[in-house]
């Protein structure tokens, strides 16, 4: 299973590129807004920074609303780095969008998906990625990683290549979820990626294991002190 990171910060990125265990990113424009950037010529060279340090998909969303427009934005979007997949919502626009883009060889990550038949019409429009917000879905009493099951197994009748990303990811068990499903990606939230990696045990062991180690029994030397031969 893939790892994305779900940042825009590229403190986040350069720390999680660090580890080596880093796939691609997400953005969104919640989490653009998030980083300050003030207009589209900074969201693009944020997005081309991205590109630049991270050897994999960068989804950089549409912020327009008509398929048209979608389109022309997938393009220019698209033009900043090949790295660029364009991100549209799933909307009836968003869906003529990502079928153009998708004819014309851009890459397309359909996202805001809350139901198995929204990502059925993804797959069939030629999404590369399609994104389900599991914990939007848990916030509203529903069980989002059901929808991971259900879409996993429609892809898996159907033969369909788009790569089930799980976003909207809250905590670790989301994590152990979607590999138990077999998920291609998870976009993660930086907290998230850290929590991966923690157990207090480890940490419990590991500073035994040092001090154990430090106070270990050491043997008399046979050898006597050169001064007293
Ligand atoms: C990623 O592509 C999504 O935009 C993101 O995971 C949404 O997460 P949120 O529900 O925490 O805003």
């Amino acid at each position: 299973m893939k790892i994305f990171l779900d940042t825009a910060n590229l403190a986040q990125i350069k720390e999680a590129q660090s580890l080596g265990l880093l796939d691609g990113v997400t953005t969104n424009p919640s989490l653009m807004a998030k980083e300050n950037i003030q207009d589209a010529e900074e969201y693009r060279r944020r997005i081309r920074q991205i590109c630049e340090w991270v050897d994999g998909p960068v989804s950089a969303e549409c912020v327009t609303a008509t398929s048209e427009e979608m389109v022309r934005e997938g393009r220019e979007l698209s033009e900043i780095h090949p790295n660029v997949v364009v991100k549209v919502p799933l909307i009836k626009n968003g869906l003529i969008a990502c079928q153009r883009l998708h004819e014309e060889g851009i890459r397309v990550n359909v996202t805001l998906c809350f139901t198995a038949l929204q990502a059925w019409m993804a797959a069939k429009a030629g999404a590369t990625f399609i994104s389900p917000f599991v914990g939007r879905l848990d916030d509203v009493g529903e069980d989002g990683m059901n929808l991971i099951r259900d879409i996993k197994t429609i892809y898996g009748n159907y033969h369909f290549k788009t790569e089930i990303l799980v976003a909207s990811v809250r905590h670790p068990i989301h994590v152990l979820e979607a590999a138990r499903i077999g998920a291609d990606v998870v976009t993660l939230p930086f907290d998230v990626l850290e929590k991966l990696m923690k157990h207090p045990l480890t940490d419990i062991g590991q500073a035994r294991f040092l001090k154990d180690w430090e106070q270990r029994p050491l043997k008399a030397t046979s050898k006597k002190p050169a001064a007293s031969i």
